[in-house]
């Protein structure tokens, strides 16, 4: 620009004039360019900016984190989502506390999430949180532990009442029909506990086969030890115990055996993980565990469809199998 002084005076006014106008169109243009790119990128939604492929947020509330299975359960979404690089998952820990998720549930909804997968801790308080984000458009996924109603767009788990059916058959084969069990139940306010307990229940019916104890341990581990505590130091014959999960199963074995008293009775749970109750039962630690899949890999199957504007079923039912100590060494057998 300093050239233009040596010019005529109307001459180099014309060209300042010129090069500032340019100056300021490229300046309006990289701004614009760099405006459309920053919406892009921030919008929960994934947006779509030219030659981009569309990215899906999913949000995932999970109940806990504190258990095996749950863990399996997370590794098995994040194994398949990793094939559809286009989704993002987002995961949250509830850490067992239904507020929490609750809570987590309305992010996701404020954030406009492109599709929700949770685990509910328990139905009836996770029901209208669901019900809200499906009234907000949101396709919700329910996992494992069931809801109340019909107000989301599929339901993945397996049949835990067959489960517990098959625990009860199990049971009553074992004992010859007759004999003291102890109960170790799930937790009472969720589907999958109650459903358990019923299966069990109505197997055993008509047998010589007596629930002498049974108490809600929730799924933990360290309650199913102490609950059993009380339960061995009330009774002097125990046959078996039916846990409703692997860690329960584990937790009344442990606390059998710090009393000497674990090859007096039998031990069955449900979950069947190879790193846990399958690794028991080879261990001689369980008799018997019934597999409960997570679903993980389903539910990203699902998400895909329902992108992709396919419908899905509205409930997928997971088979399961039962492993012993006659059929563990061939991967189990399916249940009918
Ligand atoms: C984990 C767990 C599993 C059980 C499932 C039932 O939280 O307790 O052990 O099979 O939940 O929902």
């Amino acid at each position: 620009m300093f050239e233009q002084f040596h010019l005529p005076g109307i001459l180099a006014v014309k060209r300042f004039t010129a090069s500032l106008t340019l100056l300021l169109l490229v300046s309006v243009l990289a701004l614009s360019s760099g405006c459309k790119d920053s919406t892009s990128n921030t919008s929960a939604s994934g947006g779509k900016a030219a030659g981009q492929a569309r990215q899906y947020v999913i949000g995932m509330s999970q109940c806990n984190l504190g258990e095996p299975w749950r863990v399996q359960m997370k590794a098995d979404i994040e194994a398949a989502a990793a094939k559809h690089p286009e989704f993002k998952v987002i995961f949250k820990d509830a850490q067992n506390d239904t507020l929490k998720q609750r809570a987590q549930l309305e992010e996701f909804v404020g954030a406009k999430a492109d599709l929700i997968i949770i685990s509910p801790k328990e139905a009836q308080p996770l029901t209208e949180p669901v019900a809200r984000a499906m009234d907000a458009g949101i396709p919700v996924i329910v996992l494992d532990r069931a809801v109340l109603g019909d107000k989301y767009t599929c339901f993945i788990g397996a049949d835990n009442k067959k489960i517990g059916r098959a625990a009860g058959q199990w049971t009553v084969k074992r004992l010859g029909g007759k004999g003291k069990v102890i109960e170790l139940m799930g937790l009472m306010t969720s589907i999958p506990g109650q459903d358990r307990h019923s299966g069990f229940r109505d197997a055993i019916a008509g047998s010589n086969i007596e629930v002498i104890f049974e108490a809600d341990m929730k799924w933990l581990e360290p309650n199913s030890r102490s609950e059993m505590e009380s339960a061995l130091s009330r009774f002097n014959k125990i046959d078996l115990v039916y846990a409703h999960n692997d860690p329960g199963a584990h937790g009344a074995y442990l606390a059998a055996k710090a009393v000497g008293r674990e090859h007096e009775m039998a031990f069955v749970g449900i979950d069947a993980l190879p790193q846990e109750g399958v690794a028991y039962v080879k261990q001689g630690i369980l008799d018997a565990t019934f597999q409960y899949p997570t679903g993980g890999a389903e539910a990203i199957e699902m998400a895909l469809k329902i992108f992709k504007g396919q419908s899905v079923p509205k409930k997928i039912t997971l088979g399961s199998r039962v492993f012993d100590k006659s059929n563990v060494d061939r991967g189990g057998e399916e249940l009918q």
